[in-house]
C-alpha cells in the first residue's frame, strides 16, 4: 500500500467472504480513511471503469480461475496505458507435486499463461524469484504500445494528471 503514495488508493477484490472479513479487520484503519476499499467479487468481472487503475498485483490466485482469458481481459481493460500488472505464481511442476493441487487447481505451463496475457493485448516480462529452474515466477505486464487504447477524444494531459494524483491500485 505504501507504493500507492500518500494520496493514492488501493482496492482489494476477493471472492471469499471469509478472506474479506479477515482483511477488513486487519486493515480497518486504512478502510476508515478510504485509503483501502475491499470489494466482494471476482477478477473475471472487476468493479472498475476502463483504464481506472495505475497498477495491479495478484499472487497465487490464477490457479483458482478457470476462465483465465476472461480474467486477463478484465485486468487489461482496467489498467491505464502506463499501468503495470504483476502476477505471481509458483512453478506448475512444483505445484503438481503438492497433494492438494489435484483438487480443482488449474495448473498451466508458464508459457501458456504468458500467451494468454499477450492475447489480452499486454506485453509481458518474465522473471523468476531465485536461480533454480522451478523458482516462483513473476509476470510483469504492460499495455502494449500498439494495442493500448488511445485517448482519442480525451485531453491526454488531464487524463495523466488524474491518474497520477489518484494512483489507484488493486491487490488480491
Ligand atoms: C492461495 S490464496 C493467495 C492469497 C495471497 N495472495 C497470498 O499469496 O498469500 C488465493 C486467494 O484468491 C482468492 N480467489 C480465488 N479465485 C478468485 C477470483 N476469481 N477473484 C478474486 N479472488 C479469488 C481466494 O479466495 C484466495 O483468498
Amino acid at each position: 500500500m505504501t507504493d500507492a503514495g500518500p494520496s493514492g488508493s488501493v482496492h482489494g477484490v476477493e471472492v471469499s467472504e471469509t478472506m474479506l472479513s479477515q482483511a477488513a479487520g486487519r486493515y480497518r484503519r486504512d478502510i476508515a480513511t478510504q485509503r483501502l476499499s475491499l470489494h466482494s467479487g471476482s477478477m473475471t468481472q472487476l468493479p472498475f471503469a476502463d483504464e481506472a487503475l495505475h497498477g495491479a498485483i495478484t499472487v497465487n490466485t490464477i490457479y483458482f480461475v478457470a476462465e483465465l482469458d476472461k480474467e486477463f481481459g478484465e485486468l487489461a481493460r482496467v489498467m491505464n496505458s502506463r499501468g503495470r500488472l504483476v502476477i505471481g505464481l509458483a512453478d506448475p511442476d512444483v505445484m503438481a507435486k503438492l497433494p492438494f493441487t489435484g483438487h480443482g487447481f488449474h495448473l498451466r505451463p508458464v508459457p501458456d499463461v504468458i500467451d494468454k496475457l499477450r492475447s489480452a493485448g499486454l506485453t509481458v516480462e518474465h522473471r523468476q524469484i531465485g536461480e533454480h529452474a522451478n523458482a516462483p515466477h513473476l509476470l510483469i505486464a504492460h499495455a502494449s504500445r500498439e494495442t493500448s487504447r488511445t485517448t482519442a477524444g480525451l485531453d491526454r494531459n488531464r487524463l495523466s494528471a488524474s491518474i497520477e494524483r489518484d494512483r489507484p491500485t488493486t491487490l488480491s
